[in-house]
């Protein structure tokens, strides 16, 4: 099997938005309470923040994330969470029927963003709360001072304004199981008039309004299309959500999640663009893909029968070396559309379907899906280039005819660096895959990392007691001759090579 591209600088799609490398930290399950903060945790500092944890977060090279929901939002007064800890209140949390303590709130969230060295992307309540509550938290925030609010957050302790710019309105108000749970008419309405009056607030500020929960929702499209009548000129960002997971053995169509990522964005582009023509505007809206990740979410009970426990596990998947060659491919599929998608949230970031696992007992550990996020962040840079990869296709239950190799490019005109990712969907064949580089003289391959690629290592995982079983490895006989880079890409593989 083969895959041809040719890599020229003359053809890009856009710059790589370092928010394209986002992660999210919900009030959910063990995300904060034994994930990200964990008072009397061997590795944790005096402010009860996990410092493995930290370690972790700085490697994988995350450079936003969203907080504090998710769901949770929906029912969340962001004022219990904040103040003397010992005068914060125990609350029911509807979303995951757990009990939320309120130890950690936006203060202790804005301290560990801050040595996390990751930007914050809030959401308010727009499920159970409205236009004031939303417009007081941002007051509390970012105001000055000599005001109700933000002098209570001097009273709090924190002087200095947090400045947080990105602001989520509301979460999945499409989805049924969102507390307050709209019509797409009632959100346009409620999510326009919360953005004007917080822009009052703070004029800086940029502002995601809800799109669809996944797109397999019933009001896909027309949710986006309703919302964006309402709001299309109040806000900067529409969002996506979407989970993949491997129905049963069909790896075949796993492998090719990322065309249903494709698929997604070019359809919600293509409303944001219809709503532009209606309203006669030049502007291209920009998409915050604020969640996404695989989920084996037909593997997780639900919501309802869940006990009122503290911090539960929820939603721990175990990730295989399959599932980080589809990561890797979904992170392809972002960069693909780096022209429209400004921001992105691999969700979440510990326990909670994430990158990195941590236990009470023991130092966090990276997942296989660490892997290919934490290469690309650290290495995707500059401008993605337009590649058009000619490959043969192959049939699969879920999506049809899908090309065999998918092949994304990037090339920084700072260092001359060029990055090429490339994944390999045979689960029985290699691909040999050329790229013509003679637009980029005097290249030569300084690294070839793999993902994946040996049979009987797709399904294994990295859990407590093998905490580094997989990961990537070296791939060898990458070579450029002639003005074309050669290299053979393993069946089932994720491929990152560097040129300089
Ligand atoms: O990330 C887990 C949940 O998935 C979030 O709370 C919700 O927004 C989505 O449905």
């Amino acid at each position: 099997l083969n895959c041809h591209v040719t890599l020229d600088p003359a053809f890009r799609i856009g710059p790589v938005d370092p928010r394209l490398f986002g992660s999210f930290v919900e009030h959910m399950g063990r995300c904060v309470y034994g994930g990200i903060f964990e008072p009397g945790h061997d590795h944790a500092d005096t402010d009860g923040l996990r410092q493995d944890v930290l370690k972790l977060t700085h490697e994988l090279g995350i450079t936003l994330v969203r907080y504090p929901g998710g769901n949770f939002v929906s029912g969340y007064r962001w004022e219990d969470g904040v103040g003397p800890v010992g005068e914060r209140p125990r609350r029911l949390d509807l979303a995951w029927r757990s009990v939320e303590t309120n130890a950690f709130g936006l203060n202790e969230f804005m301290t560990w963003a801050r040595r996390a060295e990751v930007e914050p992307m809030m959401a308010v309540n727009l499920g159970t709360r409205g236009i004031q509550e939303a417009c007081d938290l941002l007051e509390y925030a970012n105001h000055p001072g000599g005001t109700y609010w933000s002098d209570l957050r001097i009273a709090h302790g924190v002087r200095e304004p947090h400045g947080i710019r990105l602001w989520c309105l509301g979460n999945e108000m499409d989805g049924p199981w969102q507390v307050g749970h709209k019509s797409a008419e009632a959100y346009g309405v409620l999510a326009a008039e919360t953005a004007k009056a917080m822009r009052q607030v703070d004029p800086e500020i940029r502002l995601v309004a809800c799109g669809s929960s996944n797109d397999r929702m019933p009001t896909f499209g027309a949710w986006e299309a309703t919302v964006l009548d309402h709001t299309f000129d109040h806000v900067d960002y529409i969002s996506l959500h979407a989970y993949f997971e491997k129905a049963g053995d069909d790896r075949a169509s796993f492998l090719a999640s990322g065309l249903a990522m494709d698929r997604f964005i070019d359809g919600v582009v293509a409303t944001a663009d219809h709503i532009a023509a209606k309203k006669r505007s030049r502007r291209k809206l920009l998409l915050s893909f604020d969640e996404w990740n695989i989920w084996y979410e037909s593997r997780f009970a639900g919501h309802t029968n869940l006990d009122w426990a503290q911090a539960p596990r929820l939603i721990e998947d175990e990730y295989t070396t399959e599932d980080a060659v589809v990561v890797g491919s979904l992170l392809m599929s972002l960069l693909r559309h780096a022209d429209r998608v400004g921001v992105a949230c691999l969700a979440q970031l510990v326990n909670i379907i994430a990158p990195i696992r941590a236990e009470s007992d023991r130092p966090a550990w990276r997942q296989t899906i660490f892997h290919p996020f934490a290469l690309t962040a650290r290495h995707a840079r500059g401008d993605v280039l337009r590649v058009e990869p000619v490959t043969p296709t192959y049939d699969t239950p879920r999506h049809g005819d899908v090309p065999v190799a998918d092949v994304v490019a990037t090339h920084d005109p700072a260092t001359g660096e060029v990055t090429v990712l490339a994944v390999n969907r045979s689960e029985t064949e290699p691909v040999l895959l050329q790229a013509v580089v003679r637009a980029l003289p005097g290249l030569r391959v300084a690294d070839h990392q793999i993902i994946g690629g040996v049979a009987d290592e797709l399904l294994l995982t990295n859990h407590a007691d093998a905490p580094e079983r997989v990961g990537p490895r070296h791939g060898h006989g990458a070579a450029i001759d002639a003005g074309t880079l050669a290299v053979e890409l393993p069946p089932v593989s994720w491929s990152i090579l560097r040129l300089v």
